[in-house]
């Protein structure tokens, strides 16, 4: 059984004493879900975020990481420097990283092997733009993103590796992938895992959907065979509206 999982991605939003007001708000309504719940607070809020939540079941996640062990990299955070602020799960690969930040999918597989070889688990994140689904070539980007940042991977890697498909047209837009266009990237990314790995990674590996999810369109998203939960931004800052994403399970 595949888990499912919503995650709130914070972004770069919330001060510490908003995000201490958010949290209070999550834990007001916290309940036993069927989905594991997850929320990614910035970097200068982990610590707190994570003695806020460490007694609920709501998991404490980070957006981004550097490959390095420490070193000379001026303003950046490595794998054990989370694990020490009680962070195990790792967002990598977001289109924003990849947009703004330049992270290409060769920087991308060193810090997936950074993550994983700290014992974290990965969030990876990708998905196409609109000139490429434009063109008919959402699949082939999707592909190679993944084949580039993990398939020199280990199958047994996969247990500790969450995919999340973002196409980049649908992120903050408000324009969502239809309930169909989630599920037929989503039936493409497993056969390109299962094409790779066999069909028993294919099949236990978590895939995400993200982009615009809302209270509206989530139940209908989260129905579809290959979809196993959301990964969310503008409506995870609102707890009313996480949590009626969450229990759109
Ligand atoms: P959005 O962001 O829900 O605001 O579209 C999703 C994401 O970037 O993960």
């Amino acid at each position: 059984m595949r888990k499912q999982i919503v995650a709130g991605n914070w972004k770069m939003n919330n001060d510490l004493s908003q995000t201490e007001s958010l949290i209070d708000a999550l834990k007001s309504k916290a309940q036993t879900s069927n989905a594991e719940v997850m929320v990614a607070p910035t970097f200068t809020n982990l610590y707190p975020a994570f003695e806020a939540l460490k007694t609920t079941n709501i998991e404490v996640v980070a957006q981004n990481m550097h490959f390095a062990e420490n070193g000379a990299y001026t303003g950046e955070i490595s794998a054990n420097m989370l694990k020490g602020v009680g962070v195990q799960t790792v967002i990598l690969g977001h289109s924003e990283r990849r947009e703004y930040f330049n992270e290409t999918d060769e920087l991308l597989a060193k810090k997936v092997d950074a993550a994983l070889a700290n014992n974290m688990r990965v969030i990876f994140c990708f998905g196409e733009e609109l000139a490429d689904r434009k063109s008919g070539n959402e699949e082939t980007v999707v592909g190679n993103q993944i084949k580039n940042a993990l398939f020199h991977l280990e199958s047994s890697a996969f247990k500790n590796i969450v995919l999340a498909y973002e196409p980049v047209w649908a992120i903050g837009t408000g324009e969502t992938a239809s309930p169909e266009q989630a599920q037929d990237m989503h039936a493409f990314i497993r056969k390109t895992l299962a094409d790779k790995y066999g069909n028993d990674v294919a099949n236990s590996v978590s895939i995400l959907y993200g982009g615009s999810v809302k209270p509206a369109n989530a139940e209908e998203i989260f129905s579809k065979p290959d979809v196993d939960g959301g990964l969310i931004g503008g409506a995870s800052l609102n707890a009313d509206d996480f949590f009626a994403i969450v229990n759109a399970f």
